[in-house]
């Protein structure tokens, strides 16, 4: 025969049974942190999932839970005199459930106040200020047709020397009208050393402009060229700037361009994993600005975070 607690008769406390919610947290939060090496919108979704799922567990805990549970069965009917006082009806509130609530909510309030700032100062400058100058390179007449021409200029000249540039230009003749440029970055897709020209340098042919924005602008023609070579690993391109050799992983980055008053306009830099062709009908394939060393096609690129905007 089984005995009867005298204080609490056959009812027992009510403490939340287990709970699938916080499987779905972890869900959520390991979605989240898979989604920042590979696309925004997993991202989103992790964040979703945790948002939801936390919250489902939270109801739980506080002892109001979201969905209705099933009815419990009534109580079997007993014989003898009814109860001398009945509790009303309707939801409560536990106190290891509070107690669960009140741990967690703390909890997450430190954790939010030691983690927050970290996160924020290591996330969102890259995102501040990311927007960039057209770059004005001259007249037109200092690329003569069919030859490469190694250029510096200063990207912002506000900042000086540090944000000087060194860009391989080649003017490729007129393309349906206007005049088509190829200009590649002279950063090596493998670790970013500066890439050089395989051809004969003219030093004694320098030329120096000031242009309209203030930017010192520097040319050398280069006779002869037959690619680019990088002096770090032996990285190795066409005069395209699709590798050949060597470690890189990728052709060279390149330049946007336009044409205003008779100048060239360097527009923003973009990444390129490959050029069929070559010259004014080349086809590039262009990608977002990336860093050195990454992929960015075949299935390799989900390896690598993804880029803060440039
Ligand atoms: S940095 Fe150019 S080959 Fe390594």
């Amino acid at each position: 025969m089984s005995r009867v607690d005298p204080e609490q008769g056959e009812h027992k406390p009510d403490l939340p049974g287990p709970s699938v919610w916080p499987i779905g947290v972890a869900v959520g939060v390991a979605c989240l942190l898979v989604g920042l090496v590979i696309s925004w919108w997993i991202v989103a979704i992790g964040g979703g999932i945790s948002i939801v799922f936390g919250f489902l567990w939270l109801s739980d805990l506080s002892g109001h839970p979201v969905g209705a549970r099933p009815a419990a069965a009534p109580p079997p009917a007993t014989t003898g005199p009814p109860p001398a006082q009945r509790r009303p009806e309707g939801p409560t509130t536990t106190r290891s459930g509070f107690l669960s609530v009140a741990t967690l909510g703390l909890g997450g309030v430190i954790g939010a106040l030691v983690s927050i700032p970290p996160i924020f100062l290591a996330i969102v400058p890259p995102f501040l200020k990311q927007s960039k100058k057209p770059v004005d390179l001259g007249p037109l007449a200092q690329f003569p047709a069919g030859q490469w021409v190694v250029t510096t200029f200063m990207l912002d000249p506000s900042e000086g020397a540090v944000s000087r540039r060194t860009a391989y230009i080649r003017y490729n003749g007129p393309l349906k009208g206007q005049p088509s440029f190829t200009i590649i970055s002279n950063r090596c897709a493998h670790l970013g050393c500066p890439v050089q020209p395989l051809g004969l340098v003219q030093p004694d042919k320098t030329k120096t402009i000031s242009t309209t924005g203030g930017e010192v602008v520097t040319t050398i023609p280069v006779l002869a060229v037959s690619g680019f070579s990088c002096p770090c690993h032996g990285g190795a391109y066409d005069t395209e700037g699709n590798r050949t050799a060597g470690p890189p992983v990728r052709g060279l980055d390149r330049y946007e361009f336009s044409i205003k008053n008779g100048h060239l306009i360097l527009g923003r830099n973009y990444s390129v994993s490959k050029v069929d062709g070559a010259g004014a009908g080349a086809r590039i394939h262009k990608y977002d600005l990336t860093g050195p060393g990454q992929h960015i096609d075949g299935w390799e690129q989900i390896f690598y975070p993804i880029q803060p905007p440039h």
